[in-house]
């Protein structure tokens, strides 16, 4: 293809790869900018032609809209690229009947996939009518796609990407290593079901950096046996705040290890910072988390372990504890609660949360005192304490 057809950053980036690198339009596949005729054919000609080269390869995406009518898999498993990087400038969009994907579990999804790197571009999976479809208490509603699913893969950099309007969740990566996500940006309204904007589990060292996410669900959740996550510089809201958890549903579950969470704010929503797990019994375990220099803006529980998650009383039988949490630390948290317990700590008996601290910790509740809540939990308090410590 011409290189005239390439944005100026590419360009600039083929320097590094010099002539060895291959470059794929979709265009020169036969796919259409207009939004209407559906382009996934050729988007994975692109990819199958990149992941087949030798070389490292680009697929570019041209501005302009380009329908992806049906779930779409990049498979790695036989690719003989080094590194493949694809470059969007356009929108990848949904069929706006949401019956067409909306049974797929995913609807872009990476499986087995090495050295990927996805910059720019948005994807936009049209997901109003099944969020009316579903608030509407309709039985008949899909489950819905998540937009984005990456599986099982290793060294991915996804950048300046934008997620509009998911079914469901916005990003998901599952069982990755080494993921880095920067720049990315989530927006659905504060009332759309489901729609997590990254969800994480079974991954391994995986930073988010520089993003921003409001969404109707959790901001970013932390499912079990992630470990090694760094997230910096995000935004959150609305929404549900950044969340590990829900953890607990199985006996023997994966734990949650070294996570840590700075410089974030969170603007309006259900919570900031979340641990979520099941009254059931499990093996579970959350420990060596670390969140600091965080800021809120009327949030509605600010700093919330919630160890006796049970939605409606049902499934959990006698209640009892389960995952066990330690080693948390709260450092540098300040701004508002739209609730007067701005600290709550609601753990077990069986496996009370223990090694929880809080230092300099400034949360108040309009022109009142907040206040904070503790049972089973243990830990230590140091530096200006609004509300007082409960530990
Ligand atoms: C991924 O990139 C690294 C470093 O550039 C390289 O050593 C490795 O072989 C690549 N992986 C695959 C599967 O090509
Ligand atoms: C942060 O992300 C925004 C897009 O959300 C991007 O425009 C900006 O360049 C990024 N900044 C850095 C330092 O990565
Ligand atoms: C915790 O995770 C960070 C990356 O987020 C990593 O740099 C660090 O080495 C990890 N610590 C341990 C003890 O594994």
């Amino acid at each position: 293809m011409a290189v005239k057809l390439v944005a100026p950053v590419l360009l600039f980036l083929l320097f590094e790869y010099s002539s060895a690198t291959v470059i794929y339009n979709v265009l020169s596949f036969g796919a259409t900018a207009n939004g209407f005729f559906d382009s996934r054919n050729a988007f994975l000609k692109a990819w199958d032609l990149a992941c087949a080269s030798t070389n490292p390869a680009i697929i570019y995406v041209p501005p302009g809209r380009y329908l992806i009518a049906s779930a779409l898999i990049f498979s790695g498993q036989t690719c003989k690229s080094k590194a493949i990087r694809i470059y969007i400038d356009g929108t990848l969009v949904a069929p706006t009947n949401y019956n067409v994907i909306g049974n797929t579990h995913v609807w872009i999804k990476f499986y087995k996939t090495n050295n990927v790197t996805i910059s720019g571009g948005t994807l936009d999976a049209q997901g109003a009518p099944l969020w009316f479809c579903k608030s509407s208490g309709m039985k008949t509603c899909p489950l819905g796609a998540t937009t984005l699913g990456i599986y099982h893969s290793q060294n991915i950099v996804i950048s300046n990407l934008r997620s509009v309007n998911s079914q469901r969740f916005h990003i998901i990566l599952y069982a990755c290593n080494n993921a880095k996500l920067q720049g990315v940006s989530v927006s659905a309204p504060g009332l759309s079901p489901n729609t997590d904007g990254i969800h994480l589990i079974y991954s391994k060292d995986v930073t988010i950096l520089n993003s921003s996410i409001a969404t109707g669900d959790d901001c970013i959740s932390i499912g079990p046996g992630n470990s090694n996550l760094w997230i910096e510089k995000v935004v959150c809201g609305p929404g549900h705040g950044i969340s590990i958890g829900s953890l607990g549903w199985v006996t023997e579950e994966a734990g949650v290890q070294n996570v840590t969470v700075k410089t974030a704010s969170f603007i309006g929503g259900q919570n900031g910072l979340r641990i979520k797990t099941w009254a059931r019994r499990s093996n579970g375990f959350v420990k060596d988390v670390v969140f600091q220099h965080i800021s809120m803006v009327n949030v509605k529980n600010p700093i919330i372990i919630d160890a006796n998650y049970c939605p409606n009383h049902e499934n959990c039988p006698n209640e009892v504890s389960g995952v066990k949490i330690s080693n948390v630390m709260y450092e540098d948290v300040h701004g508002t609660s739209a609730t007067r317990v701005a600290v709550k700590f609601d753990c077990k008996m069986g496996k009370p949360c223990t090694g929880i601290r809080l230092k300099d910790v400034n949360l108040i509740y309009g022109s009142q005192p907040a206040a904070s809540f503790c049972s089973y939990a243990a830990g230590s308090a140091s530096g200006l304490l609004r509300p007082t410590s409960c530990l």
